[in-house]
């Protein structure tokens, strides 16, 4: 199938750059996607966490190591009590099975979620703590769940700690710098993302690592998230291999 010689072209010239080490994305378009196929809107999501499954190995194959998402951010929470409930059942059993997956064990992937854990059920954190847990000695790849996040929440709470910690006579204010504050985020001691990748077609960055994503690329695909592609995944790379980074120099 051409397609298929296609895809393996790209993955082939995409190796021979040089691989985003942190990528970001915003899986955007669950229930879009569900509409246009008429099935139920929530069972959009459960494509798209089918979805996550695949760009996970995507990741692995070209050597992506650190991978963050965003699963579920603050504002989703307004969404009437059904979609949660669903959303929150996706989580819980996900969160265990990314815990046990053999995947994770083999080639020793951290999982963390990223956000105000305290607003999610019971079971969810229970789950999280689970995976975190089982996977906490592991640093050849991080794999990263933005749940219950929100940017701006995250800068307040980093400044709230830091103003802590300057109190106490924990840190002198002098000391403050990037690197200071970075490690005060909910991402501390990771990289910054080199690419951020939103799905169906909205260009915004909707409150998602706006300390972290100041100098990476960014790349929008006109697809909605359950159905990208493997070829979209590469051309998002591809493109951020042919620009040139230059950090404002
Ligand atoms: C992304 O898809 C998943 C979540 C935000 C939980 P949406 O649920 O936003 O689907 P659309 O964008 O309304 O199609
Ligand atoms: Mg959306």
């Amino acid at each position: 199938m051409a397609y298929q010689t296609y895809e393996k072209r790209l993955l082939k010239e995409v190796q021979e750059g040089p691989i985003p080490k942190h990528i970001a994305i915003i899986m955007d378009g669950n229930r879009r996607f569900a509409r246009e196929l008429g099935i139920e809107p929530t069972d959009g999501h459960l494509k798209g966490k089918d979805k996550l499954e695949e760009v996970t190995d995507w990741c692995l194959e070209v050597g992506v190591k650190i991978l963050t998402v965003f699963a579920f951010s603050t504002e989703n929470l307004k969404r009437k009590t059904q979609e949660i409930d669903k959303l929150m059942a996706l989580f819980t059993e996900n969160f265990r099975r990314a815990g046990d997956d053999e995947r994770a064990h083999k080639h020793g992937i951290r999982v963390r979620a990223l956000g105000q854990r305290n607003l999610l059920p019971k079971e969810v954190q229970d789950a999280i703590a689970y995976a975190e847990e089982k996977t906490k000695d592991y640093d050849n790849y991080f794999f990263n769940i933005a749940v219950a996040y929100g940017s701006r929440e995250e800068i307040l709470r980093a400044i709230k700690n830091i103003a802590d910690d300057v109190k106490n006579g924990n840190l002198n204010s002098d000391d403050i710098d990037e690197k200071v504050f970075s490690s005060y985020l909910y991402t501390a001691d990771l990289p910054d993302p080199d690419l951020v990748l939103r799905t169906s077609g909205e260009e915004r960055v909707s409150n998602f690592l706006l300390w972290q994503l100041a100098y990476s690329e960014l790349y929008f695909a006109d697809i909605y998230w359950p159905g990208f592609r493997k070829v979209e995944f590469l051309r998002a790379i591809r493109s951020y291999q042919k620009r040139q980074r230059r950090f404002g120099t």
